[in-house]
């Protein structure tokens, strides 16, 4: 029986559906009718866990030492190797006492952190479109919301003068993504330059997301904001083992930079959670650990289907031009269709999930995101389905 006093907080009834949520069920729904779905909607990597990786888990899981609690602050082994990571990378220095902090994905990670550092009110400045956890999380923490709209003519990237100064200066904090998730664009050097400027200026804390640090084609480097002179005063980098790795299931990211905000996370994390398992900590270090030429093989993946899904787009009038990085295409819907639609005609008459671009954002109708999740048989698969079913762009 339902009982009418059971209601949930405030803040949880602000949170728009969340459209994963709801294409599962669809999908579902889907499965039943008997459809073969390829299913291109989630960011989840299809491949497996490198092997080295899971033999240091198994290994990992045999010592008894690891099966209590683990440290709040991680593991020393695993925050050591994350400032190793970062400074082979990068060679940007990082304290592992303090700034690094191993995280259940970073998508806990983003969303604690605005519950960490957002009083009720607080202005919090969020790209749309954008990852949904920056401003799920804001809007957790009951901030106010200023969206910044991405735009196809800036290729996607903020423009920091479209922010007015009144707002700017209200502004506590900026959550931002490049490589981007759902876009797939990427900004220049110069950007992350001018945000920490901008940052400094109107006192604003900066979160970057570096997701896809490493989903990067065709000889491109994805900028770290922590390169940049003067970001560790102000800012923290958000990282995942989940998408380089393959590691979505297991749960593990982590966050560097300004030891302040990573102290009130940690404190807030404190009450909430005991951290990662200790021998996937170590698993997770073994990650950190591989070989560039395991690297090559997972972008040399993404980069074969980028390019046939490209080329089998471009027989049905789609022209979407080659990313960068990341493992999306962004695609734009036929002319008149909203995404919902657009993305829910194309499950219903082909079987083919895609998420449309309005889950993350007002600034993503019109446009569609496909995963680059499956192989280039089912990827061409998808299109063919498309095209028989009449789909087409123009
Ligand atoms: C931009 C971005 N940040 C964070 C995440 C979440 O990663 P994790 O698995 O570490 O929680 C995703 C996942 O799709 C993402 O696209």
């Amino acid at each position: 029986m339902t009982q009418a006093w059971i209601s949930p907080a405030d803040r949880l009834r602000a949170l728009p559906p969340y459209v994963f949520a709801r294409l599962d069920e669809l999908k579902a729904n889907a499965r039943a009718e008997g459809l073969d779905l390829i299913d291109l909607g989630m960011g989840n990597p299809d491949g497996a866990t490198p092997q080295p990786v899971v033999d240091a888990a198994i290994a990992a899981l045999q010592d008894p030492a690891n099966h209590g609690y683990p440290p709040f602050e991680g593991t020393a082994n695993f925050r050591q190797a994350i400032t190793s990571w970062y400074e082979r990378r990068y060679s940007v220095k990082l304290d592992p006492d303090g700034e690094a902090l191993p995280l259940l994905g970073s998508k806990e990670g983003l969303a604690h952190l605005a519950i960490a550092y957002i009083n009720p009110g607080d202005l919090v400045l969020v790209p749309s479109p954008s990852y949904p956890a920056h401003f799920r999380g804001p809007l957790i923490a009951s901030a106010n919301i200023h969206q910044i709209i991405l735009k196809p003519e800036q290729d996607w990237v903020i423009d920091l003068g479209s922010i007015p100064d009144d707002v700017a200066d209200r502004a506590k904090v900026l959550y931002f993504n490049y490589p981007n998730n759902p876009t797939a664009a990427t900004a220049p050097r110069d950007f992350f330059e001018d945000v920490v400027k901008f940052a400094l200026k109107h006192e604003i804390m900066l979160v970057h997301d570096l997701c896809y640090a490493e989903l990067a084609f065709d000889g491109y480097q994805p900028t770290s904001l922590l390169e940049i002179p003067g970001a560790k005063d102000l800012g923290v980098e958000f990282h995942t083992l989940s998408k380089t790795y393959n590691m979505a299931g297991w749960r593990v990211g982590f966050v560097v930079g300004n030891r302040d905000i990573i102290q009130g996370l940690r404190t807030l994390k404190t009450n909430m959670d005991y951290g990662i398992f200790a021998a996937l900590q170590t698993a997770a270090q073994s990650a950190l650990e591989l070989p560039d030429s395991y690297l090559e093989i997972v972008q040399q993946r993404y980069i074969e289907r980028r390019d046939c899904l490209i080329e089998a787009f471009g027989k049905l009038g789609w022209s979407i031009p080659k990313t960068k990085a990341t493992m999306y295409l962004w695609v734009p819907c036929p002319p008149g269709l909203s995404a919902t639609e657009f993305a829910l005609t194309v499950l219903q008459k082909t079987g083919v999930v895609l998420t449309p671009g309005s889950a993350f954002g007002a600034g993503g109708e019109g446009y569609v995101r496909v995963s680059l999740i499956a192989e280039c048989d089912r990827l061409r698969e998808a299109v063919t389905r498309l095209d028989k079913a009449d789909i087409r762009y123009a």
